[in-house]
């Protein structure tokens, strides 16, 4: 079991580097369009702010390649200055003099956000010269940051391994939601599985597989097993290997007594249609194709939602993005939010979909983690987690 903040004595007075997963959709005016990851690290900075803690603030945002305006936290800051019940200030920068002669400046309790740490090129390379210099601003490293922790980066991975440690709260949540949900599963436990590329998802459909009792597969993922079934998708074209990755998690699940659903219909267009007109078919032909299933597949699909113990949520289930598409994403998001059985719902897009629907608070377990989520339940760890000192030692 982990160290949490919660077994940290003495935090008065001590500078804390508080890694937190501050990864949110921002628009070009500097708006914040989702605001669930920061909101969710709030417990932990105010519970380290009112210990007596100097809390910075650790976090990046976007895939910068260099230092760029648009992925900077100073929107994030002004947030947490509404929000956060002590004294918010930021800094243009992570490292080097500026930072320290802020911190020599706090007062306990104090909060200060730092700059994006992807600015720096040492951060995702887990540049332990970059990690150090971090390290060196503070006492004690809390990491709060599940969304990221399937990276080895300076400032989760790196600075853990040269400070004393713990994890914060939010961590510590979405570790207990997940390992309970996958070791003491309620049953009947269904998998919805969506998305793009069946390719990045064999680990986790073999995972499911094991672990659930039915998988619903839907997505443009789906047509790969659409097409091991002999069937035609049209103008998609699908590569011979991905086929043959649809045929093994076929035959695993016949072998291993599970039920896997696959699309009954598809909201398809003709590519000869000038209109773009979109139509509802059973069999995808010729000239067609799929970009969402179909409303006999979403009746399909709730009718075992509803009868879940529980339900897991990843990928959605066609081009939701486009309003012509959204029905089948849309129509399985309101069949978990309605289901009896405990829903969790994982990654970035998926959340983000639920959460576009209304249907968020209706969720049991909304997971703040994308690849994060996704590689935890495939592996049952994750390594910026496993680097964090045990409980007892
Ligand atoms: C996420 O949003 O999934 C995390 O912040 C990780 O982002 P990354 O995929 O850019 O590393």
């Amino acid at each position: 079991m982990k160290r949490t903040i919660r077994d940290l004595a003495e935090l008065q007075g001590k500078v804390v580097l508080c890694r937190v997963e501050f990864n949110v959709p921002i628009d070009e005016a500097g708006r914040i369009l989702d605001a669930t990851r920061i909101i969710k690290a709030i417990p932990t900075i105010e519970y380290l702010s009112q210990k007596g803690a100097k809390v910075v603030l650790l976090s990046h945002l976007g895939r910068p390649n260099g230092y760029d305006i648009r992925q900077s936290l100073w929107p994030i800051a002004v947030l947490l200055m509404k929000k956060i019940k002590a004294s918010v200030t930021f800094c243009n920068s992570v490292i080097g003099d500026e930072v320290k002669d802020r911190i020599n400046a706090m007062k306990n309790g104090d909060v200060l956000l730092l700059e994006n740490v992807r600015f720096y090129k040492g951060e995702s390379e887990c540049d332990m010269k970059f990690a150090k210099q971090i390290a060196s601003l503070g006492q004690i490293f809390v990491d709060d940051a599940f969304g990221v922790a399937h990276r080895e980066n300076a400032s989760n991975f790196g600075v853990a391994r040269l400070l004393p440690n713990a994890i914060g709260f939010l961590m510590e949540k979405e570790l207990n939601a997940l390992t309970t949900f996958m070791e003491k599963p309620k049953r009947p436990f269904v998998a919805v599985l969506g998305g793009s590329k069946v390719e990045s998802k064999i680990k986790i459909l073999n995972r499911f597989i094991e672990v659930a009792d039915v998988l619903l597969i839907g997505g443009a993922m789906a047509y790969a097993f659409v097409s091991a079934q002999g069937k035609s998708t049209g103008l998609l074209n699908i590569q011979r290997e991905n086929v043959e990755i649809a045929k093994g998690i076929l035959e695993k699940a016949q072998a291993l007594g599970k039920k896997i659903l696959l699309p009954v219909d598809h909201a398809c267009v003709r590519e000869s249609d000038p209109k773009k007109n979109v139509i509802i078919v059973e069999n995808i032909v010729k000239d067609m194709i799929g970009y969402d299933i179909g409303p006999k597949t979403v009746r399909l699909f709730s009718d075992e939602i509803a009868k879940a113990g529980q339900i897991f949520w990843n990928g959605p289930m066609g081009w939701y993005e486009n309003s012509r598409f959204i029905k089948g994403t849309k129509g399985i998001a309101e069949a978990i939010a309605q289901a009896k059985g405990y829903t969790l719902v994982g990654g970035g897009d998926t959340a983000a979909a639920v959460n576009s629907f209304g249907f968020a608070k209706k969720i049991d377990y909304l997971s703040t983690g994308g690849g994060a989520t996704m590689k935890f339940i495939e592996n049952g760890s994750l390594p910026a987690i496993d680097v964090i000192q045990e409980k007892y030692i």
